[in-house]
């Protein structure tokens, strides 16, 4: 970007493909630190005259208009974040339509349009070259250069991430600079001892990174959903515990190799459980147990790693030089099954490691949790897109600014 704002921008319409993707509760932003990450590329490109289209997805709607996903919201939050950076910021009721044109086409130097929701034409997400290609044909009408800076969604093959690019002159932004240099210090000459935190509900999403961990990692340590799948693969009782049964002999294989390659793996020792899954709205107090991880009492589940297995984890921490950490210990959302999730943060702190959180759901967490995100050597805008960069695959938005 700094290349593309040496040339001049001033007077020309820049269309910035960020990652807005907030969580978001009866239309209230509950974590904004996407929105934060990628105000210091706007304001930049505004600061120097450019008139800035910016753009994003925001969950998963169906490839038509649906209220429940509307940017409305984070328009306002990036015009609060923005403040006296842009001259003004202003909000398009559609992607690529007349809305977006005119509004467009009314942008003075230095001012920002935010577009709706890019997933909102079904043209974004398709899996048809030529549909989406039709897309980022009309996307690619509403300005004169790009600038890829939504690190979050690098790993898609979408319209505005992948081929919007190839029809402009494009730039990577200063937040995919910095994301990518930082994940590049794990997979290159990584300071050792390197631990490595999983957690999160689901194996079946980390099986790509496990399999490039038991390459690069001295230590993995699991908690969340997924643990329960290694419980169960060992032998273990885990009662109502959430658990991917077709998952079982992958995570024996990797057991397995973990052992001849010298890589330790780290299981929970105890876990708090409950009979029934909390209702997070109301936050109402469970009254939690904690058992030892191999005897989950039957009818019940086991929902954050226990006091001995958060002692443990600090201390497989300790003494780290590289620490990445993707996925909450259990369900933090609810002050009953957070202290899992608190200790792994308290302990990346408590470390001098140069540790990176990675994924939305860990970010959110910490700053969730009232942790001072600063204070982390790292924390990645990019949840899935993260762990497909360490899995040493080919993001597609990353390729596409490569040239
Ligand atoms: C994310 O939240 O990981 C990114 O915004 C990508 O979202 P997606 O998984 O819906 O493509």
């Amino acid at each position: 970007i700094d290349a593309l704002i040496g040339d001049g921008v001033a007077g020309r319409r820049v269309f910035v493909r960020a990652d807005l993707n907030v969580p978001l509760a009866d239309g209230t932003i509950t974590d904004d630190g996407r929105i934060r990450a990628a105000v210091p590329t706007i304001a930049r490109l505004a600061e120097a005259g450019a008139r800035v289209v910016v753009a994003s997805h925001l969950g998963r709607p169906k490839g038509v208009p649906d209220p429940a996903f509307s940017l409305m919201p984070v328009s306002q939050r990036l015009g609060d974040l923005l403040g006296d950076r842009a001259k003004d910021v202003s909000f398009a009721g559609d992607t690529a339509g007349e809305g977006a044109r005119t509004t467009v086409a009314a942008l003075g130097d230095g001012e920002v349009v935010l577009l709706e929701n890019l997933r909102f034409h079904p043209g974004e997400t398709s899996k048809d070259d030529a549909e989406r290609g039709a897309f980022a044909d009309a996307l690619a009408g509403l300005a004169d250069l790009y600038v890829g800076d939504g690190f979050g969604a690098v790993h898609r093959k979408h319209a505005s991430v992948y081929d919007l690019p190839a029809r402009l002159p494009h730039a990577a932004g200063g937040l995919i600079a910095t994301e990518v240099g930082v994940l590049r210090k794990l997979t290159e000459n990584v300071s050792r001892p390197y631990a490595v935190v999983l957690g999160g509900a689901k194996v079946s999403d980390k099986l790509g990174v496990i399999d490039h961990l038991l390459e690069k990692a001295d230590r993995i340590l699991i908690g969340g959903g997924m643990a329960y799948t290694f419980l169960a693969a060992q032998g273990h009782e885990i009662g109502d515990s959430l658990v991917q049964q077709d998952q079982i002999p992958a995570v024996r294989d990797y057991l397995r190799r973990a052992e001849e390659r010298g890589v330790e793996f780290v299981l929970p020792v105890d876990v708090l459980t409950s009979g029934q899954f909390p209702d997070l709205s109301a936050g109402e107090p469970t009254d939690p147990a904690t058992v030892p991880a191999h005897a989950i009492p039957a009818g019940t589940m086991g929902l954050d790693i226990g006091p001995r297995t958060r002692q443990l984890y600090a201390a497989k921490l300790a003494d780290a030089a590289t620490v990445f950490w993707n996925g909450p210990m259990g369900v933090f959302e609810h002050p009953d099954y957070a202290e899992g999730t608190k200790a792994v943060a308290q302990a990346l702190l408590d470390s001098p490691a140069f540790t990176v959180v990675g994924g939305g759901d860990s970010a959110a967490a910490v700053r969730l949790l009232g942790f001072d995100e600063n204070a982390f050597g790292h924390i990645s805008t990019g949840g899935g897109a993260s762990l497909e960069y360490l899995e040493g695959k080919t993001l597609p938005g990353l390729a596409a600014l490569e040239d």
